[in-house]
């Protein structure tokens, strides 16, 4: 799992406050990470004591946990997302969000978007006035240099991202590359997003965007919830 910054506590305090919400007959979506981790196993605690939940993982990651914790899965064949939950690298006042650290932003994204309630767990080092994140965008192998291209048209600077324990590019969960595209500070995220989303072999990029309902932002001894005022 990718090292992030903010303090183990904090990460577990946030997840758990959020693995608090889900009732009785509700279908969960479970983020990738290592702050969402934290909620997936105390959703299984709930799971081990009664609650009846089913997840849908975004991740080979957040599969193999929740199949540890022992919660019950399902797919978005066969259910609609009643909440999910997943952490982010970056949150803006706005709510707007940068997320793909871990490579998993194209699953993320549809399983959150899906969700009726998105409650986004993180901790006092993921927050920021604006985003100045670089955004992952996952590409088709072969659409790698002319999606570049169209980064750097767009003000960006992509980098491949390359993987730690095998020679060559990180290859995410559905086959595919990433690039890291540092934009500076973003001031129109949605402008950006809608930019990003346009370009041809784009399979998605890491900003959410109206998105997230809900914030809880763990500290070593506190959790504040928030709601995030410009969710649709
Ligand atoms: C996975 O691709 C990401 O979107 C993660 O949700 C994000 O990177 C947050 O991860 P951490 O909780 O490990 O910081």
């Amino acid at each position: 799992m990718k090292q992030t910054g903010g303090s183990e506590a904090g990460k577990r305090r946030a997840g758990e406050s959020a693995a608090e919400l889900p009732s009785d007959g509700e279908v969960v979506g479970l983020g990738t990470g290592s702050t969402a981790a934290h909620a997936i196993r105390a959703l299984g605690d709930r799971v081990d004591a009664g609650l009846d939940v089913r997840g849908i993982p975004t991740s080979f990651q957040a599969r193999q946990l929740a199949q540890e914790a022992g919660i019950p899965l399902t797919t978005l064949e066969e259910a609609t997302v009643d909440i999910a939950i997943d952490g982010a690298d970056q949150v803006a006042d706005s709510g707007a969000l940068v997320k793909g650290g871990g490579g998993a932003h194209a699953r993320e994204k549809f399983v959150d978007a899906d969700a009726d309630r998105f409650i986004v767990v993180a901790d006092p080092s993921k927050l920021a006035t604006s985003l100045d994140y670089p955004v992952p965008i996952e590409v088709l192998p072969d659409a790698r240099r002319p999606v570049a291209d169209a980064v750097r048209a767009a003000g960006g600077d992509p980098t491949l991202r390359v993987a730690e324990r095998k020679d060559g590019p990180v290859v995410t969960d559905n086959g595919n590359l990433l690039l890291d595209c540092a934009f500076g500070a973003i001031a129109e995220p949605d402008a950006l997003a809608a930019t990003l989303s346009a370009v041809p072999g784009v399979v998605e990029h890491g900003l959410f965007v109206g998105l997230a309902d809900e914030l809880h932002v763990g500290s070593d001894d506190d959790v504040e919830v928030r709601p995030v005022e410009s969710a649709d």
